[in-house]
């Protein structure tokens, strides 16, 4: 496995792969876990090398003390990747990023980005797209991996490489859970015990809801949702949304020919978790 810091010599590298080589990509931020691992064992199978990239990207944080505490873990990150035997790795500074500017880009993600996440996270989605088209413009990879579990981040990468003409596929992979339902996250290695142990309450309400919505109004599982979060002793609802998959908009009336998507953000005392569960 080949380790790089410098943009000009992964360019380098993988401008000297034999014309007609598939490159699978997975950015992350490192702290990886096995949600991050499956991306990758997916892109082995689908592509002829595979390359990730940790970069813990300063531009997508909207409180500066989430980017202080975000895990760093890079030796252990490098060991996982040679585990699941990965090619080329992609670890630069934030100074080889962004020179001595570190600011984003200003996007237009035909509204996806004014949805859920982008109304508790001003400037998120323009971090984002700022760090995963600079790293799409390094890396020039065939496919892109991206969890199901940012739902609004795949769709919003697909919309940028669709508006800018990007020629490269996004693959949009299934949310990795542990055993008992909790979505994994690098953030999950932040819960404290008791906030751990009750988090498996959030897919379990997402699943409830799922059913729900099967004959109940969205209105009322909305109602039903936030209610029981009022309950719950240890969790702060931020948001839960039933919206359409593709526009990432509010649902009004349901529609059985749209797809639907329920969208939860929680704290956990600090920790702030986001889930997701296709209707
Ligand atoms: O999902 C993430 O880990 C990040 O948002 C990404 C796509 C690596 C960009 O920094």
């Amino acid at each position: 496995m080949l380790v790089f810091a410098k943009i000009k010599s992964v360019q380098q590298k993988i401008e000297s792969l034999k014309k007609g080589t598939t490159v699978g990509f997975v950015p992350t931020m490192g702290a990886l876990h096995k949600g991050h691992l499956s991306l990758i064992e997916r892109a082995k199978k689908e592509n002829d090398i595979v390359v990730v990239s940790v970069f813990v990207n300063p531009t997508q944080f909207d409180k500066q003390e989430d980017l202080i505490n975000y895990p760093k873990t890079i030796e252990k990150d490098l060991s996982l990747l040679k585990s699941v035997f990965c090619d080329l790795v992609f670890a630069p500074s934030a100074k080889e990023i962004y020179a001595d500017n570190i600011t984003s880009q200003s996007f237009n993600f035909d509204g996806l980005e004014f949805q859920m996440e982008g109304k508790f996270r001003v400037g998120h989605f323009d971090g984002v797209g700022t760090i995963v088209k600079r790293l799409f413009e390094i890396v020039k990879p065939t496919k892109a991996y991206f969890g199901e579990k940012d739902f609004q981040q795949l769709q919003i990468i697909r919309n940028m490489v669709k508006n800018h003409k990007i020629p490269i596929k996004i693959v949009g992979c299934e949310i990795f859970r542990e055993a008992d339902g909790l979505a994994m996250s690098s953030r999950n290695a932040r819960l404290t015990e008791a906030h751990r142990e009750a988090a498996p309450f959030i897919y379990k309400t997402l699943k409830q809801a799922k059913v729900k919505f099967g004959t109940e109004s969205a209105l009322d599982v909305v109602n039903w949702v936030e209610n029981e979060f009022e309950k719950h002793p240890l969790f702060k609802l931020e948001y839960f949304e039933i919206a359409d998959e593709e526009t990432l908009l509010t649902i009004k009336n349901k529609n059985p020919k749209q797809k639907y998507r329920a969208f939860i953000a929680v704290f956990a005392g600090k920790i702030r978790l986001i889930d997701n569960i296709s209707l």
